[in-house]
């Protein structure tokens, strides 16, 4: 039987998490339909000392600003979409849970047949309260528009991270619209990742990636060897989930490498997520190829992190063979 370690209804948790100021309990939307000024809120609400104690180990409820903001309404989103075809991905939402192929290779959304569908961006986004489906617009900050603001927030994010984990890179900004009742199937970021829900609502089950129940280590060096993001656990055999219920205008971190699952409501859904790297889940990638490289070798491989001086012996040999490399290839 699966034992929640938390059944939070988060808009009840914020009222603890969240700052102490009034202001910070009360997320700010945007009145543009009244005619109103964009008000200068902060649109993201982040409690520090939960980031500092949280980030990147356990998920944390958050507050933002991005509710009812016009750039997320449907017309605003097609208009996105159409101006970068390229970063558009559809999925079916008629999915389960888990949806892997036990002891097959290469569980992505896309080798599974999950991506790709007939219909106009147009068609799919107008339509999407009934056509079964999520769509997946990538990196909505590089774009006019979307850029200004989602820097602001990733200022926000940027500056309590540089304190707890620095070296953040390559931020990016998904928007993904889903039609009611469509499935996430179970699966696994490499990235950080804050997910921000901006209209309808979703439960989100998180799994405890640190935990070997969840994640095995064979997990992760297959992972890292590419074979895809959909997680071969049961997320029922999951012990002690994080299930939450993110209504409009809330949010959780979902930390780098646990597992998750998202259940849309009963509304259509449009939720952006926003991931980066940062220096150390860069070190992980390296020890992981490390292992690789040691297994192809048959030298032994220890289990990344299992000896942090070895791993940290590594890391160094593997960037002075890539400074020695460097002027190699820009010679090149
Ligand atoms: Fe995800």
């Amino acid at each position: 039987m699966q034992r929640y370690r938390r059944i939070v209804n988060w808009s009840d948790n914020l009222i603890l998490e969240i700052g102490s100021g009034t202001a910070d309990k009360t997320p700010r939307t945007y009145r543009a339909r009244e005619g109103g000024q964009m008000p200068e809120a902060r649109l993201l609400h982040i409690d520090p000392r939960t980031f500092r104690e949280r980030f990147g180990r356990e998920p944390f409820p958050i507050r933002h600003g991005l509710a009812g903001h016009p750039l997320f309404e449907t017309e605003a989103l097609i208009d996105l979409a159409q101006r970068s075809p390229g970063n558009v991905q559809w999925h079916r939402g008629d999915l389960a849970r888990d949806e892997t192929d036990r002891g097959g290779l290469y569980n992505t959304f896309g080798s599974r047949g999950f991506a790709g569908n007939a219909l106009s961006i147009r068609e799919t986004l107008e339509q999407i309260e009934t056509n079964g489906s999520w769509m997946l617009i990538r990196d909505i900050g590089s774009l006019p528009g979307y850029a200004e603001l989602l820097a602001r927030n990733l200022g926000v994010v940027r500056e309590l991270c540089e304190g707890v984990v620095p070296g953040m890179q390559r931020p990016r900004s998904d928007v993904v619209v889903a039609s009611p009742r469509s499935v996430t199937p179970f699966h696994l970021d490499e990235e950080q990742n804050f997910l921000l829900q901006i209209r309808g609502w979703k439960q989100v089950t998180i799994t405890d990636g640190r935990d070997p129940a969840v994640l095995t280590e064979a997990d992760l060096e297959a992972f890292y060897a590419g074979n895809g993001e959909l997680h071969p656990g049961r997320l029922d055999a999951c012990p002690r989930p994080f299930v939450a219920r993110l209504e409009a205008g809330m949010g959780s971190h979902i930390p780098s490498l646990f597992p998750h699952c998202v259940e849309n409501g009963d509304e259509v859904s449009v939720a952006m997520t926003t991931f980066f790297f940062t220096a150390a889940t860069e070190r992980r990638r390296d020890l992981y190829k490390l292992k690789r490289l040691q297994r192809r070798l048959g030298l032994p491989a220890a289990a990344v992190g299992a000896h942090p001086r070895l791993d940290a012996a590594k890391l160094l040999a593997l960037g002075a063979a890539r400074r020695l490399r460097a002027p190699f290839r820009e010679a090149a």
